[in-house]
């Protein structure tokens, strides 16, 4: 994209994403200006895009953005760190494992660690196939930003009331739907995947509009600094957050701008939020309506607050 269209669009979308490193992109930025960081860092495992280093090193190197981060959040935001396994001969080290300490020496938070359940992935033969990464979601402060109505999901009961009791008669659960809970079932951006581009491992926007709907306001800052393809920084601005991101490839920033610059068209495709997974027992798939802009998929009575 031609740079003054570039420019335009950062404008536009307010959004702000570079071809850099991630400690000198983050830098100059101002201290306590992020209200939401998002990430997923390479798992030092050999991709295309990671020199693969004793897991000391790439703790120690991982230690020195996310000091950089914890600088840059908002008393009252919170950091997602969305990690999987690192595999060193057969043998696995699961990294939010072994990155917790670093987290808690900057006295963050912990609130959840939120398992990501998905089906597709490679299959091992030495070991069960590893279908679930975590995100390790800390706030900074005991005072954070957490909009649960906003990403409620639909009761298996919706209409269920007290059959007894002082509240006989009236619904028993939230009319808004439940609490997404500390599981979610999202599938991984595989070949079939309306987002898929060339990344080896970009996220899935839906993962990432939970979190900016639950811990952010509209107008809010949102960081990836490991943004890959902008997948956090598109789920930003689809929401109204202002987005920054950086990454080391030339060719995912460019792509980065190509799906921003979709999204303003309203020609970007992404999963909507609440589809069903794809079941292959039902008429479908278990899918109630294609394509893609087929969102929500809810079970009334489900009212999405603004925002
Ligand atoms: C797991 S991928 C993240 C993918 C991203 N979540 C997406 O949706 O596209 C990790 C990314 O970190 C980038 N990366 C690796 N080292 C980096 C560094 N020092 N600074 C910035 N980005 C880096 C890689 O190029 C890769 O795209």
């Amino acid at each position: 994209m031609a740079r003054n269209s570039i420019l335009r669009l950062a404008r536009d979308c307010n959004a702000f994403m570079h071809c850099r490193d991630n400690l000198a992109f983050l830098r100059p930025l101002a201290d306590a200006s992020m209200q939401l960081i998002v990430t997923s860092p390479p798992y030092n495992i050999g991709k295309s895009y990671e020199a693969r280093s004793p897991l000391d090193t790439y703790i120690q190197a991982q230690a020195q953005v996310i000091s950089e981060c914890v600088r840059l959040l908002k008393p009252g935001g919170s950091l997602c760190w969305q990690v999987g396994n690192h595999v060193a001969n057969g043998e696995i080290v699961p990294l939010d494992i072994a990155l917790w300490p670093v987290f808690r020496e900057h006295g963050l938070k912990l609130r959840n660690r939120i398992v990501w359940h998905f089906e597709h992935g490679l299959h091992c033969s030495k070991r069960l196939s590893g279908r679930y990464e975590t995100i390790l979601w800390f706030t900074k402060g005991e005072d954070y930003a957490f909009n649960l109505d906003a990403i409620r999901v639909p009761s298996k009961y919706p209409g269920k009331k007290y059959f007894k009791g002082p509240k006989a008669g009236q619904l028993s659960g939230n009319p808004l739907g439940k609490n997404p809970g500390d599981v979610w079932v999202i599938p991984n951006v595989k070949n079939n995947h309306v987002e898929k581009t060339v990344h080896p491992c970009q996220f899935p926007v839906e993962l990432i509009e939970r979190l900016v709907l639950a811990l952010t306001r509209p107008g809010d800052a949102v960081l990836d600094p490991y943004m890959g393809v902008g997948s956090s920084v598109v789920a930003a601005v689809k929401h109204g957050r202002v987005g920054y991101g950086c990454d080391i490839v030339q060719e995912y920033v460019d792509i980065a701008w190509e799906r921003l610059h979709a999204l303003k068209a309203g020609t970007l495709r992404t999963r909507p939020m609440h589809k069903p997974v794809y079941d292959p027992t039902k008429p479908n798939g278990g899918h109630v309506r294609e394509p893609e802009a087929a969102e929500p998929h809810m079970v009334l009575p489900f009212k999405r607050p603004a925002g």
